[in-house]
């Protein structure tokens, strides 16, 4: 079986943010949410994997190199414009070749694995196996409607009146079969291939349709609520340990994460938090459920549910809960005002990620 990682998405709900990285890179407790997937990948045993990328090919290449360092082997696959899950499929034709594969999208996060959607689908062999979650609101996301015997009735993609609460994971198993509906099937109201409507094509072709139920965590991380919320989650896993530095002025009080050559000075850390390689932090009260990537220099800052991506500066910044800086920009939770605030580096600006920014 290969894997079939898809990360040409433009990240347009992450703006400002997702105009100087992609989104595939922004770090959940300080690791890349393509990481998850590509760990995901390997604790299924697979090791041949095409990653589909878009304008930010050469960033993403230059992150993950070429899958040594997660014992896997990645074939880079490149989609000139973002025009749907299913034409990447498409794309990716000479790499699958007739091959079974499991494709994942590269902003979903799952960081409790997929091994029991791998075996469903390894024990039916259907020519899809899908993943559903329940939500408060499917409307953003693919819906799958079951019948009284649990099997898939209908699958729809973003309806305006969902007719189950159960949306569909970023993760899915196809045999073959699924190359001929790819190619059947025509452009969505929003002008892409979408997997969900290729899937319900093999379904009326007759063709097996089976679906997990997913008992994990699961979070699509296409907003900036969604990456704190999944931050929040992972750094609560978090056992906490110092290898850097701590002064006598300091305190930590709960599960903080202090990695080698990072540096506390004068300040309060409360877990679960993580300072990464290399980090300082001085006058600052930090945490919980915040995140100090690698390099970082934090002066007199009150930041508590936050994700701090490597090499940020921020500098005498008043309490501030729920936002995630870079270098360049950001992002504030949709429940906060937009507000830069602080020294967030050059060209930086705010946005509230609200629901209505939504694209
Ligand atoms: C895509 C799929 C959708 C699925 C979602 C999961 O949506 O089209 O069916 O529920 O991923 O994250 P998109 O992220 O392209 O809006």
């Amino acid at each position: 079986m290969k894997a079939l990682v898809l990360a040409g998405g433009s990240g347009s709900r992450l703006r400002p943010l997702s105009n100087f990285m992609p989104k595939q890179l922004i770090p959940v407790a300080n690791k890349p949410v393509l990481e998850y997937v590509l760990e995901n990948i390997r604790e299924l045993g697979i090791t041949r994997i095409g990653l589909v990328v878009g304008g930010w090919a050469d960033t993403i290449r230059g992150a993950v190199g070429d899958g040594s360092r997660f014992g896997a082997e990645i074939t880079y696959l490149r989609q000139e414009r973002p025009a749907g899950l299913a034409h990447a499929v498409r794309l990716a034709r000479p790499f699958l070749g007739d091959d079974d594969f499991a494709m994942f999208l590269g902003d979903n996060l799952l960081p409790d694995g997929v091994a029991p959607v791998a075996a469903d689908f390894l024990r039916g062999r259907p020519a899809a196996q899908v993943v559903v979650h329940k939500v408060d609101d499917p409307r953003d996301f693919g819906v799958v409607e079951l019948d009284a015997a649990g099997g898939v009735r209908r699958l729809v993609e973003k309806p305006s009146r969902p007719r189950s609460d159960l949306a569909l994971v970023g993760t899915y198993f196809f045999t073959s079969a699924v190359h001929r509906a790819v190619d059947a099937i025509r452009p969505s109201p929003r002008g892409e291939l979408e997997i969900t409507d290729a899937i319900q094509w093999l379904l009326e072709d007759g063709a097996s349709v089976g679906c997990s139920e997913y008992g994990g965590y699961w979070k699509d991380t296409g907003r900036a609520d969604d990456l704190l919320e999944a931050n929040r989650r992972v750094l609560e896993g978090e056992s906490g340990g110092v290898a850097g530095s701590v002064d006598a002025a300091s305190a930590l009080l709960g599960r903080v994460r202090i990695a080698p050559g990072a540096r506390v000075v004068r300040s309060r850390i409360t877990g679960p938090a993580i300072i990464g390689p290399g980090a300082l932090v001085e006058d600052s009260l930090i945490g919980p459920h915040t995140a100090v990537g690698a390099g970082c220099r934090l002066r007199a800052v009150d930041l508590a549910d936050a994700i701090v991506l490597e090499g940020t500066a921020l500098a005498e910044l008043p309490r501030t809960r729920g936002a995630l800086y870079s270098p360049e920009a950001v992002l504030t939770a949709s429940r906060a005002p937009a507000a830069a605030g602080g020294t967030a580096g050059t060209g930086g600006s705010a946005t509230a990620a609200t629901k209505a920014a939504r694209a």
